[in-house]
């Protein structure tokens, strides 16, 4: 695939993504292995919403993923594996290695009874058997929805209900840092609310000691025992549905998105070539976790279509030392890092005495993802981390967009600290007011929206395309709609200024508040409750819950610890709210909306002016609200 080097490059390809983006998209797919061309790029319109592009086409991600590398450079190597433990072996696997654990896992899957189709959930640590079993499921036509290992059995049972999984593979248990997870043991009580599921694929990885239940759970290593590593990949259509992947909205329950096959591909290469300046032989390691889209599209896909190596690290940046993510730079010879702000602020609070030791010299172009990255971080990762000569590649996306929309491109693009810079080519962003009237000009502000379709975006929210339509389409017209705010400066260059809606991003986790609600009012003495996001040095982002009970409360610090348990358990530790303040009451209008903005304005601190508070039911809620805040 031709890479974009130089800024003239840049201006015609976006030119020409712009004015024939069928022309352009057609000329990237053209470098991918396909068992039959398309019939049409692109047919689309966001009214329905349906978008389908390389309709006629026929592959299957894998082939390009494994198989062509396989066959011109077998013993390259696809993923270099890093234990939580450094004293444990890391492992090297090459694309052979990888082809052939794969297909085996494909034939183990296909023996249990996994079909095209089937929906299989994928709940493991970041170990190479996640990597192997996505890509099996991707291979054999089935779809993967992969859930991240820190979220509840709860939630396990619900992303298994609502994609109707039939399989699901799992690990015994695994570490974070000293934190043992067992994972086995959440997905039995999962079980016990998931009747779809057939089986339980276990990998033994730390030989804890499980209950296998007969019939139901089997091992990996013994369903792949005798297993022919030779398996044909499934020929997929372009719009077949490659994966689900849930996210977090401002109400409801979590939505599936979506993603199909080709246009994927495509997208996911041409990006993580692009954004990242690719260079054969080059090291990636992405540090998200494969449970999230950043894992799914660059850890995994965009990089093995790319034949690089990729770097998974089943750990934490912090265990054994704040140095780990330097060691592992060091130790594998790193050349592109790509981590999420949270993680650069939360090193920064050690000092640079973390780097003592550490050579980083291998490193050339470093990314940011998740959330916004202020200034004063991006300094100190360009600065200590790139030695002042690395790219830093501010990337701006969404589990929807299925790949990077707005990004510089290392080496390319002139960098300006906190700013996502400019649109990839053929995307096309557009800022629009609150009536939906499109902003013109620079040095502006307004809410972000993409006027034309991309490749890599989802389709649908699985089951419910009703729900995709409401939520991205109808805000506005003919545009797709981000749910985030952003600025464009003088240069046309774009900062994304945060969401603009009710989901708070903590510590680069997308949460909704209105599922973190939910989850308090579960609690016996709850009778109702109000979270909002407030500003936090680390995290961008945390978590204030305002709750009323049903009597009053004598020992608050008991609730406030059994309300963030609460949470834990139905969504997963990291959604614990970090104040909890209980009130007399919450203010509403007189039509009983609560009024968020008041609520934000106490988390912040900001009470100086509150607004107008006339139209509320009863005022005085808000002196008690203030009198009691944290
Ligand atoms: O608010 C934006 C923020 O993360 C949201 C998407 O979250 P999720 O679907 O979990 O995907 C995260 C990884 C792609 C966006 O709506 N966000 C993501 N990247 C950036 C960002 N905000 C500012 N700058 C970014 N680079």
């Amino acid at each position: 695939m031709q890479q974009i080097k130089t800024w003239e490059e840049y201006k015609s390809a976006y030119l020409l993504s712009t004015a024939e983006p069928e022309k352009f998209w057609a000329a990237v797919a053209d470098n991918f292995e396909w068992q039959k061309k398309w019939d049409s790029v692109l047919q689309w319109n966001f009214t329905e919403p349906s978008v389908k592009w390389f309709e006629g086409a026929v592959s299957n991600i894998t082939q390009n993923c494994l198989d062509r590398h396989t066959e011109t450079s077998p013993d390259a190597i696809s993923i270099i594996w890093e234990p939580n433990n450094p004293n444990e072996a890391s492992q090297k696997i090459s694309y052979r290695e990888l082809l052939h654990s794969v297909n085996q896992f494909c034939n183990a899957l296909s023996k249990i009874g996994v079909r095209k189709g089937d929906r299989v959930c994928i709940y493991l640590p970041m170990i190479p058997e996640a990597a192997i079993a996505m890509l099996a499921c991707a291979r054999m036509g089935a779809v993967h929805s992969v859930v991240f290992a820190g979220f509840s059995s709860a939630s396990v049972a619900d992303r298994i209900n609502d994609s109707g999984c039939s399989f699901i593979i799992t690990a015994d248990a695994f570490y974070r840092g000293e934190k043992k997870v067992e994972l086995k043991k959440i997905v039995d009580e999962a079980l016990t609310q998931a009747p779809t599921i057939k089986h339980c694929v276990v990998f033994n990885h730390r030989s804890e000691q499980i209950t296998m239940q007969p019939q139901r759970d089997v091992w990996w290593h013994e369903i792949t025992k005798n297993c022919s590593n030779n398996f044909l990949p499934e020929p997929m259509n372009a719009e077949d549905p490659l994966f689900i992947l849930y996210t977090s909205g401002s109400t409801g329950k979590p939505k599936g998105l979506l993603h199909t096959t080709a246009g994927y591909m495509v997208y996911t290469a041409f990006t993580f070539l692009n954004v990242f300046n690719y260079q054969n032989g080059e090291v990636f390691f992405c540090t998200a976790d494969v449970g999230w889209v950043t894992g799914h599209s660059y850890l995994l896909y965009g990089a093995l279509l790319n034949g690089a190596t990729t770097v998974m690290f089943e750990g934490i940046p912090t265990y054994p030392d704040h140095g780990r993510f330097w060691d592992i730079v060091d130790k594998h010879q790193v050349n592109i890092l790509y981590t999420a702000p949270t993680a650069i602020r939360s090193l920064e609070t050690y000092g640079i005495k973390i780097f003592e030791n550490k050579k980083l010299t291998s490193l050339r172009v470093l990314g940011s993802v998740g959330e916004p990255i202020n200034e004063e971080a991006w300094h100190w990762y360009h600065t200590h981390v790139g030695k002042n000569k690395c790219d830093i590649v501010d990337t701006w996306w969404q589990t929807e967009t299925g790949g990077i929309l707005i990004s510089p491109i290392a080496t390319v693009t002139p960098l300006k600290p906190a700013f996502a810079t400019l649109p990839l080519p053929g995307v096309q962003p557009v800022l629009v007011d609150e009536s939906g009237n499109e902003i013109q000009g620079n040095n502006v502000a307004g809410n972000l929206c993409i006027k034309f379709p991309w490749p890599g975006m989802a389709r649908t929210v699985y089951g419910n395309h009703e729900r995709f339509r409401q939520t991205y389409f109808s805000t506005y017209s003919n545009l797709y709609f981000t749910g985030d705010g952003c600025r464009r400066d003088d240069d046309g260059y774009y900062r994304i200024t945060g969401r603009v809606d009710d989901v708070i991003n903590v510590s680069g986790h997308r949460i909704g508040t209105g599922e973190v609600e939910n989850a308090i009012d579960e609690h016996p003495l709850v009778i109702e409750s109000a979270v909002v996001g407030y500003p936090h040095d680390v995290k961008g982002q945390a978590l204030y819950a305002f709750v009323i009970c049903t009597e009053k409360i004598s020992d608050v610090e008991k609730l406030v610890a059994e309300v963030r348990e609460v949470v834990a358990q139905k969504i997963g530790s990291f959604a614990k709210p970090d104040k909890i303040q209980v009130v007399p009451g919450l203010p509403k209008t007189r039509s009983g909306k609560i009024m968020r903005r008041i609520l934000r304005k106490v988390a912040e601190r900001d009470t100086s002016n509150l607004g107008d508070t006339t139209t509320l039911l009863d005022p005085a809620v808000v002196d008690a609200i203030l009198a009691g805040s944290k």
